[in-house]
């Protein structure tokens, strides 16, 4: 039986979850999936790290109290954020990170995750920032070391678009996507469809937890470009940086508009798409769209997610499902260590 000993980096509302799930479900896991996992350290900005190598008990883990400093009153625990400790020296054989998403140059969270996949450890987060910005540098190295570094929560959260597109539908020659990839502003749209204001709606969003620290992020289609960024990469092959892709929000949205496209039989939508053109360049945008009432994505309300792949074979195939929320992102992380343990196992064959 194989035990994997995890270090969770970030103990925000996801890997929160994933602790509790830990707590509820690591015994089923044993003989559904063929593994169990042990928790051997944690690491906070706010609430302060813990180590222990014998393994920590995940339902207390779970119910720690959100208050700053919360560690130090567990007997091994500490106030501080000890992440170089708990990253390198906790005896973790995979770092969970879900620390909050950095626009700007993805850190602290890129340089945990360089540190653990320069000491051979794998790497599963949900992290945008690393990625998008530091993709192909972190592949690299974890390919240079050997250990996986898995991003499945990063775009839609636990709604498995990437793993799908790249092994599912690998060989359907895929040549594009677009995608309702921000739960609060299509949460957003869909409020104001039934008339609330703009600003009410944002704060409705926020209030649901479905919103970044900072909600601009999410209504002026920064978040959405991150995951373009991280998608035209990943599928399309592109070089994409942030910087590539233009990027429009829906902030200039009145309710006239919403009533407008209503009466035509058409909804606005906030689109991240990307397409390979004829020469091989790839094009790609974040922008409200007016879509026709019988566009595959036109039906997509409020929070939930959507995204539809162009490929030669299948033409358009669309996925919809969570694209946040707290224990769909730790199914994410979930599901990225399954990935792990099912490569290692097709490994010794
Ligand atoms: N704030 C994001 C959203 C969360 O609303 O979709 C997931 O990236």
């Amino acid at each position: 039986m194989t035990e994997y000993k995890l270090a969770l980096v970030g103990f925000g509302g996801v890997n929160r979850a994933l602790a509790q799930l830990i707590a509820e479900r690591n015994h089923r896991w044993k003989t559904e999936l063929g593994f169990t996992l042990k928790i051997v350290g944690v690491t906070d900005l706010f609430l302060g790290s813990i180590i222990n190598r014998e393994g920590l008990d995940a339902a207390l883990l779970a119910k720690l109290p959100a208050t700053q400093g919360a560690f130090a009153q567990w007997p091994t625990g500490t106030a501080e954020a000890l992440n170089e400790a708990v990253i390198k020296d906790s005896g973790a054989d995979i770092i969970a990170e879900a620390t909050f998403t950095n626009p700007v140059d993805g850190e602290p969270a890129t340089s945990f995750c360089r540190w653990a996949l320069e000491r051979g450890k794998h790497v599963v987060t949900t992290n945008k920032g690393p990625i998008a910005l530091h993709g192909a540098e972190l592949k690299a190295l974890a390919q240079h070391n050997n250990v996986a570094f898995e991003y499945e929560g990063s775009v839609m959260s636990g709604t498995p678009v990437i793993r799908l597109a790249k092994q599912s539908l690998a060989g359907s020659e895929i040549t594009g996507f677009e995608g309702i990839l921000n739960g609060t502003s299509n949460f957003v749209l869909t409020c104001m469809e039934g008339g609330l204001g703009f600003v009410e709606a944002v704060k409705k969003a926020q209030e649901l937890g479905y919103a970044e620290a900072d909600p601009t992020a999410d209504v002026e289609g920064h978040d959405v470009r991150l995951k373009v960024v991280i998608l035209a990469n990943e599928l399309l092959d592109a070089k994409l940086t942030v910087n590539d892709v233009a990027c429009n929000g829906i902030s200039a949205l009145g309710l006239d508009d919403i009533e407008k496209a209503r009466q035509d039989g058409a909804r606005w939508k906030l689109i991240g798409a990307a397409t390979r053109n004829t020469d091989g360049a790839i094009s790609a945008s974040v922008e409200p769209r007016l879509l026709n009432n019988d566009h595959p994505l036109a039906s997509i309300s409020g929070a939930t997610n959507a995204v539809s792949f162009t490929s030669e074979l299948l033409g358009a195939v669309t996925v919809s499902g969570p694209g946040a929320g707290r224990t769909e992102t730790a199914f994410a992380l979930l599901s990225d260590i399954i990935n792990i343990h099912q490569s290692a196992a097709r490994n010794q064959e």
